[in-house]
């Protein structure tokens, strides 16, 4: 089964075209961060107004590079919710409409769940049940996950998530929106033991995290020791990542251990940071848990992940409406 994936919840529009859920055919995304530079952060009705330009192009782009012909398509999935309402409503619309003038079924489909299942898109994917550590700017979740759509959430962050954490130090030291890939680069030139920020661990039984903590730390280092120079910036950068690092790389090898789970895996725009899939990846093979973690491109909004869902949810027979409507706020 051929599906056609489309997300367009935040600031990123994507369309890919996937074969059986799992072989990535064409991946094509197109950012708007040079939009929201200037603005420190996403804009919302700027981020809308991108989305209508790229839709129809990023589409056909996909198509393209797929080779696969657009009335070879079997179905169509887009990403529903959580998101942006502005921004989900333009890929959702638009994949509606393909659907219907192609006369072929599409499906609705959880962002986060798009994630979750991102692990599925590589060679050797998870066996169930696995626990998953979903770490982007929005969420910061562990979850059980029994099936390709059952997910049991074990924690979640009280505050920011780890990814809007890393956003806000790079604002904070300079570095501009947006700023997880740019303190991960920064963290492996400095030294983490220079600056040393406390863990959050809140409790080590539990699987809750809080960042707040650790950014306005951040702040207050800045507060006293203003003008940081290049090398003192790399050492909060590194002090910062390691802080965050540890805790992430702690709770879900504990959620493994607590649910006797073999397999792991960390999906989202965090985990392509070079600092925590080293982490995990070493801690979790001195327990003997197999470590999933999709390649870079997998990891950041995509439509392939998107697609692979689709495709189990359209197999088992499910179909959307016409006038089913997208949802800002997240489910589970
Ligand atoms: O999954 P994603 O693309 O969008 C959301 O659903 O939020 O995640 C974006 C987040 C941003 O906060 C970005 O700074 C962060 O992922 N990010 C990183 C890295 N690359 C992206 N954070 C830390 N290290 C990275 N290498
Ligand atoms: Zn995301």
């Amino acid at each position: 089964m051929i599906v056609l994936g489309i997300e367009s919840s935040c600031d990123e529009t994507a369309a890919a075209v996937v074969r059986n859920g799992c072989e990535v055919l064409a991946s094509v995304v197109a950012s708007q961060v040079a939009v929201h530079h200037p603005y420190g952060g996403v804009v919302p009705e700027l981020a809308s107004r991108k989305h209508i330009e790229a839709i129809v192009p990023v589409v056909d782009q996909a198509i393209a590079e797929s080779g696969i012909p657009a009335k070879k398509i079997d179905g169509v999935a887009v990403t529903q919710g959580p998101g942006l309402i502005g921004s989900l409503l333009v890929g959702f619309s638009f994949a509606k409409g393909f659907a219907f003038g192609h006369g072929i079924p599409w499906v609705g489909v959880d962002h986060l769940e798009g994630h979750i299942n991102s692990v599925f898109l590589e060679a050797d994917p998870p066996a169930f049940p696995f626990v998953a550590l979903l770490v982007s700017g929005g969420h910061t979740s562990i979850y059980h996950v029994t099936s390709h759509r059952d997910f049991h959430p074990m924690g979640q962050t009280r505050d920011d998530a780890a990814g809007e954490a890393y956003d806000k130090v790079a604002k904070m030291l300079g570095l501009g929106y947006p700023g997880g890939v740019v303190i991960d680069r920064l963290a492996a030139q400095g030294d983490p033991t220079k600056v040393v920020f406390t863990r959050p661990y809140l409790d080590k039984a539990e699987f809750d995290f809080s960042f707040s903590g650790i950014k306005s730390a951040v702040m207050r280092h800045l507060q006293l020791h203003p003008d940081p120079s290049p090398g003192d910036q790399a050492d909060i950068a590194a002090g910062f990542q390691a802080a965050v690092v540890d805790v992430l790389t702690f709770k879900i090898i504990h959620a493994a251990k607590a649910k006797g789970c073999a397999h792991l895996a960390v999906v989202g725009g965090v985990a392509a940071n070079r600092g925590l899939r080293e982490a995990v990846t070493r801690d979790a093979a001195a327990d003997g848990i197999r470590v999933h973690i999709p390649s870079i491109e997998l990891c950041g909004d995509n439509a392939a992940m998107v697609a692979a869902v689709g495709y189990h949810r359209l197999a088992t027979g499910e179909r959307a409406g016409l006038d089913d409507d997208v949802y800002s706020r997240v489910k589970f």
